[in-house]
């Protein structure tokens, strides 16, 4: 079968929507290791208390739950591809009585919202996944009105991230890894220092700025780290599914040994770097 934008947005759709249990599972710790990320999306937003937000690929909730507590005066929509992890971020929207989030499944690359309509509009490692990078940034900038943030993370280096290298790498000394075909989701597509502001001028933005945040992947142990990474990392997992039994276990207890280098104080700290833009709607 031909790899085509439609192919990839399905498998997607299906893959994180098998998912949701696992985000559920780890909610705690996924906003945990998250929210320095969100932190600064946020700030770069520059959001009013009325502000009228969309944000992207929102799977679990987030930042977008976190940005309706901010803006009680304003509204927040959360839109994803996947209706199974919107399933998870409207069960907490409504444990936390959220009255001014509203939820829209649908793809990054044909948002079912009129032109001008957002102050802000944020996407959280949304872009890592989207077939079409560029028509789900010309929707995002179409659906903001003039004057509007636009503000994205995406993951950086392979190096600077090892809560994702150190399983991928050992994959690949164990596995034939193929070329993926143009417009494969991937950790690290997006994490050329410059690709992403590129991409954000490339679509007519202005006040466009690129910068790095960091942050640990916390775990107690090795068995912690592994199960979480079964759950909730997609791309490793579709990696390990093409390796057979005995692969999977040589790859496990290599990254089990592996991990010894990343113990401090009685925890395994993974380093996370993701890439975060913005920019201005003209
Ligand atoms: C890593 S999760 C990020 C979730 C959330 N923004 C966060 O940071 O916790 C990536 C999300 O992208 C969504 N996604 C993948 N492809 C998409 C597409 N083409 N359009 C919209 N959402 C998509 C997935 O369903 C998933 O919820």
């Amino acid at each position: 079968m031909s790899v085509t934008a439609e192919s990839i947005r399905d498998q997607q759709r299906i893959i994180w929507d098998e998912f949701a249990a696992g985000w559920k599972k780890w909610d705690a710790e996924l906003l945990g290791w998250h929210r320095p990320f969100g932190d600064a999306m946020i700030q770069d937003a520059r959001l009013l208390p009325g502000s009228s937000v969309l944000d992207v690929a929102a799977g679990s909730g987030e930042p977008g739950l976190t940005v309706a507590e901010l803006v009680p005066e304003g509204d927040v929509v959360l839109s994803d591809i996947s209706a199974g992890m919107l399933h998870v971020a409207r069960e907490k929207a409504a444990a936390r009585s959220l009255p001014n989030v509203s939820f829209s499944v649908c793809p990054a690359s044909e948002l079912p919202f009129d032109d001008a309509t957002f102050d802000a509009v944020l996407c959280r490692f949304g872009f890592n996944f989207f077939p079409e990078m560029r028509l789900a940034l010309r929707e995002m900038v179409r659906t903001a009105k003039p004057g509007a943030r636009i503000s994205a993370a995406v993951w950086g280096k392979a190096a600077a991230n090892p809560w994702a290298s150190l399983v991928l790498g050992t994959l690949a000394q164990h596995t034939e890894l193929r070329q993926p075909p143009a417009g494969t989701p991937g950790l690290f597509r997006c994490s050329a220092p410059g690709f992403m502001a590129r991409m954000f001028r490339d679509a007519g933005l202005v006040d466009v700025a690129e910068r790095t945040v960091s942050t640990d992947l916390v775990h107690e142990s090795p068995e912690d780290y592994w199960e979480f990474m079964e759950d909730i990392a997609t791309t490793v997992a579709m990696g390990l599914a093409t390796a057979d039994k005995e692969a999977r276990s040589l790859i496990r207890s290599d990254v089990f040994q592996l991990l010894g280098r990343y113990e401090h104080e009685g925890a395994l700290r993974l380093r996370s770097t993701a890439t975060l833009v913005a920019g201005t709607r003209a």
